[in-house]
């Protein structure tokens, strides 16, 4: 039997939608060590226990086959950054998030929805990564929505359902589509806006609108919401997306615009430009936050400034 081509077989367990997991220990030196996880399990209720794979690719990997307590973060939507941070940050990734020690001194990271202070079980080596079971020994665990993660992308049910539950009368879908340092723009009499659809349906909206890029020529993979606003006046509901996808321009009123120039652009309405220019300055740090609330006032959304 031909093993499975890796690249397929880790988009394929790509398309698995978890939550994102800090975790966290000490090593050997008793200096705290963290990495981003996904493969976070709970396991058993009698004994508590839970699981989580660390890759022995991690620098950390070591002190994680050794520990003998460890915690689980499971961060809360919003908190992407920290999931950033965790993930590739290469300095001190502690001193960029607010945390404080558990019972056994462990970092907790603070934000997150739930943190599972555990003793190590047992740890199994498994393929390249490490299978590590933890005994859970105290547990923290507040009412809120949690960070997603599925295909690469960050995504934030609660709040893509909270701008999903409103009393506006139509809604406004568009998506903000990115490949190599450009965006695809729309061209109206009124100036540019990301393609967009009006439709009465707000469950089905995010089809709708993928469903009506592909009519247009435009392959898209929408990714998390970006900004989502009511206008009470024109009694209309705005909910932009991320995506990504391949900018073969389908031409028409269509056209790839690059990053740098957006800001340079007159759009349609005075709420997308301050959009586009928002993400022409968040794309330099690839770090995009949510926007929520109406046309003129609401609030971005990042891991510092969560509602
Ligand atoms: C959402 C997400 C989930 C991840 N899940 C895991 C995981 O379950 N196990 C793992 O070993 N690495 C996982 N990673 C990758 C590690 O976080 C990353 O390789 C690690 O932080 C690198 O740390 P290092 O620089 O100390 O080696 C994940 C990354 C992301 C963004």
């Amino acid at each position: 039997m031909t093993p499975p081509d890796p690249r397929a077989l880790r988009t394929a367990f790509g398309s698995f939608m978890t939550g994102v997991t800090i975790v966290t220990a000490r090593g050997p030196d008793g200096a705290p060590v963290g990495f981003t996880a996904n493969s976070f399990s709970s396991v058993s209720l009698d004994p508590p226990l839970l699981l989580v794979c660390p890759g022995k690719f991690l620098s950390s990997h070591d002190s994680f086959a050794a520990c003998r307590h460890f915690a689980i973060n499971i961060l809360a939507e919003g908190q992407e950054e920290v999931s950033n941070t965790f993930a590739s940050y290469k300095g001190d990734r502690f001193a960029r998030v607010a945390h404080r020690p558990d019972l056994h001194g462990v970092p907790l990271i603070d934000g997150a929805i739930a943190q599972f202070s555990c003793t190590t079980h047992q740890c199994l080596p498994a393929g390249d990564h490490s299978i590590l079971i933890g005994q859970v020994r105290d547990f923290t665990h507040v009412n809120g929505a949690g960070l997603g993660y599925v295909g690469g992308q960050y995504f934030s049910l609660g709040l893509e359902r909270a701008a999903l539950d409103d009393t506006m009368d139509t809604a406004v879908c568009g998506a903000i589509i990115e490949d190599a340092g450009q965006v695809l723009l729309e061209q109206t009499s009124q100036g540019f806006r990301p393609p967009q659809i009006a439709c009465t349906d707000r469950g089905g909206m995010r089809r709708a609108l993928c469903e009506d890029l592909v009519a247009r020529g435009v392959a898209a993979r929408l990714g998390q919401a970006y900004s989502v606003f009511d206008d009470r006046e024109a009694g209309t509901h705005f909910a932009y997306f991320l995506a990504s996808g391949a900018l073969a321009v389908p031409g028409g009123t269509l056209q790839a615009v690059a990053i740098q120039d957006l800001s340079n652009l007159t759009y349609s309405t005075a709420a997308i430009a301050v959009m586009m220019t928002r993400f022409a300055r968040e794309a330099r740090t690839r770090s995009f936050a949510l926007y929520l609330g109406d046309a003129q006032r609401g609030d971005v959304h990042t891991s510092s400034e969560r509602i």
